[in-house]
């Protein structure tokens, strides 16, 4: 799905414009620290459902509504004393809670996928926290990448990959994690459990709550049950110490110097996750058949890039 049909408007903060398209129902691709989103009105199903058939995304897969405020947020959802530690210390930033709907929630039950949770996020970019201030309701907004394919990190990855469903990007930038947020579930009579690891390490979580549990096998988790998920086109080869014949191949650390690319050639983890999309994509856009990657240790932000590198290399759905 690369609809080229119209050339999409890329355009450095044009918030009044965006406002207008998300007050009609439309689609605007918005800057957040972690990656892009797909943003609509949270509260407007007719909206919510644009997204689905954007991204051609199942709809049993619901979508983080982000919010301005944990005031804000606590209108839509339910947060026990540690939802409300867990916000206090990583928002605004790249945290998504899913939490029980509250029953003065607005946002369409659509973009929930009909469950009884919600996720919630505060985002920190800037451009982000201004449109949801001005736009006043909560913003849905998926990572805006067809399902199944690599995130974006720029205003040109998002209109790279849609047509004139999409009719303005906000550009604010490469982001600057670089991975998408770390989502927890806070729920009654249940520990926190993280469903998809992101940019917040393990280690800072466990800073503010006394254990994290593993998500549920089989429930409805975040992102695509394992399977093949932010796939490049080209085929991704794990732990890879030196490359083969005919690969490209991404590197780790200072010991990879003939790398294609360097995810961080001083090893720093932090800088590989901002980077990680970025080289998947710039790789698999040279037209390499086969992707090796260097092993990453899997500790701190480690653990969410092995997470996302274990579903590039997945076998194809
Ligand atoms: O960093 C991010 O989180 C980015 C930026 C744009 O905010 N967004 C993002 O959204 O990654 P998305 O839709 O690509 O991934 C959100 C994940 C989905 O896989 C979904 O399954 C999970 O969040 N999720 C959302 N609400 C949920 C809920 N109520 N229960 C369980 N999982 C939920
Ligand atoms: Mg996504």
């Amino acid at each position: 799905m690369t609809g080229t049909d119209q050339p999409l408007t890329v355009k450095e903060n044009d918030l009044e414009r965006a406002l207008q398209i998300l007050q009609e129902g439309g689609l605007v691709g918005m800057p957040t620290e972690t990656v892009y989103g797909l943003a609509a009105d949270a509260t407007d199903a007719r909206s919510i459902a644009h997204i689905y058939a954007a991204k051609s995304r199942p709809q049993f897969n619901p979508l983080i509504a982000h919010v301005d405020s944990l005031a804000s947020a606590q209108l839509q959802g339910v947060f026990d004393s540690r939802a409300i530690a867990l916000a206090k210390r990583f928002w605004p930033g790249p945290l998504t809670l899913v939490v029980p709907v509250n029953e003065t929630a607005t946002v369409a039950e659509l973009a929930r996928a009909g469950l009884p949770t919600i996720g919630l996020r505060v985002p920190a970019h800037p451009i982000a926290r201004e449109l949801l201030e001005r736009f006043g309701k909560p913003l849905a907004a998926p990572s805006a990448n067809p399902s199944g394919r690599i995130s974006p990190t720029s205003a040109g990855d998002v209109a790279g990959a849609f047509g004139a469903e999409v009719s303005l990007v906000v550009d604010g930038g490469r982001s600057r994690a670089g991975i998408e947020s770390t989502i927890l579930s806070v729920l009654p009579g249940e520990p926190v459990r993280l469903l998809r690891p992101g940019a917040i390490p393990r280690e800072s979580i466990l800073e503010v709550v006394d254990a994290l549990a593993e998500a549920v096998a089989g429930e409805v988790s975040a992102p695509g049950q394992l399977s093949s998920h932010y796939a490049p086109s080209a085929v991704v080869r794990l732990n890879a110490a030196t490359p083969r014949r005919g690969e490209v191949w991404l590197g780790f650390g200072p010991a990879c110097r003939t790398a294609d690319a360097n995810l961080s050639s001083s090893g720093d983890l932090v800088e590989a996750a901002a980077n990680l999309y970025q080289m998947l994509r710039m790789l698999d856009t040279a037209g390499a058949a086969t992707i090796a990657v260097a092993p990453i240790p899997s500790t701190g932000l480690g653990e969410a890039i092995n997470d996302r590198l274990a579903r590039a290399a997945a076998p194809r759905r």
